[in-house]
């Protein structure tokens, strides 16, 4: 499967990153269709996806996108409950809640409904890949592709890689990430870590910036002023957490 293949993508879950990546997917010529479990989470995702803070129309009146690009961006996506609607998918994101038993029963259920050759990506934040792919036969072809929040606009995507993933499935996936207009990197699955690479250092960041407030030795406001000050952090360390969880309004 080479990027000259992906006709169909597939977003598993809409929500705060499901729904940045399909924004992402659409924008970049392709046609995408997001399954999410009702109306009113299928809405809520749509509303996100166009008049949300990093929405479409905001794209079109900071004059990052024309009107044209954005009548055919919004052409190019629509929603589903139903899981057969992605059966002929080539390409499937999966953005579901980060549990992995979850994460395997969407697979195995993707892995019955979703054409043999189509690729399986998840957008896992640091379950290990080995681990999720036990879900599928098609271990080749399965792979983690984590976006950082919010998804459309932020540039690093990571592409992990396990034992059974093929080369030609990562090389796929890097030229998808530079047709995104994003810049992807290589990180090898290490099973038993949680995080890959930028995860595992934000942990490790975040945890002191914890240990420091639980101390009481300064506030949270002013944790975040000195990292933003000193450091040209965009976001303190403890600001960032809520963002990452509430979406970006
Ligand atoms: N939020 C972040 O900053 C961030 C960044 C990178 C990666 N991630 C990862 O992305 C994934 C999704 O996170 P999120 O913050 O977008 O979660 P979220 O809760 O905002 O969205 C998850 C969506 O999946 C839907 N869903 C649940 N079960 C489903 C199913 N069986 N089929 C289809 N849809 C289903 C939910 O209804 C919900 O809309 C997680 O693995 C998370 O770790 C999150």
């Amino acid at each position: 499967m080479g990027i000259d293949d992906i006709k169909l993508v597939g977003v598993m879950g809409g929500g705060v990153m499901g729904g940045g990546i399909a924004q992402t997917f659409a924008a970049h010529g392709f046609t995408t269709i997001i399954r999410d479990l009702n109306d009113d989470l299928i809405e809520k995702t749509r509303a996100s996806m166009v008049e949300g803070r990093f929405g479409l129309n905001g794209a079109v009146e900071r004059g990052k996108m024309t009107k044209a690009d954005y009548d055919a961006t919004m052409a190019r996506f629509s929603f589903t409950q139903n899981i057969r609607d992605l059966s002929d998918c080539d390409l499937i994101i999966e953005a579901v809640p980060e549990n992995l038993e979850l994460k395997k029963t969407v697979f195995a259920e993707l892995d019955a409904a979703v054409n043999h050759s189509a690729i399986f990506a998840t957008n896992t934040s640091g379950f290990s890949i080995g681990d999720v792919n036990k879900a599928v036969s098609r271990r080749d072809r399965f792979i983690g592709f984590h976006w950082f929040s919010p998804a459309f606009i932020m540039k690093p995507v990571e592409i992990i890689y396990a034992p059974e993933t093929s080369e030609e499935t990562i090389a796929t996936m890097e030229a998808v990430g530079k047709q995104l207009d994003k810049v992807t990197i290589r990180v090898k699955d290490a099973p038993g870590k949680y995080g890959f690479v930028a995860n595992r250092i934000y942990f490790a960041m975040v945890a002191e910036a914890r240990k420091v407030l639980d101390e009481g030795i300064a506030s949270a406001d002013d944790i975040d002023t000195v990292m933003k000050l000193g450091y040209n952090w965009p976001v303190g360390p403890l600001g960032m957490t809520k963002g990452a969880r509430g979406g970006w309004q």
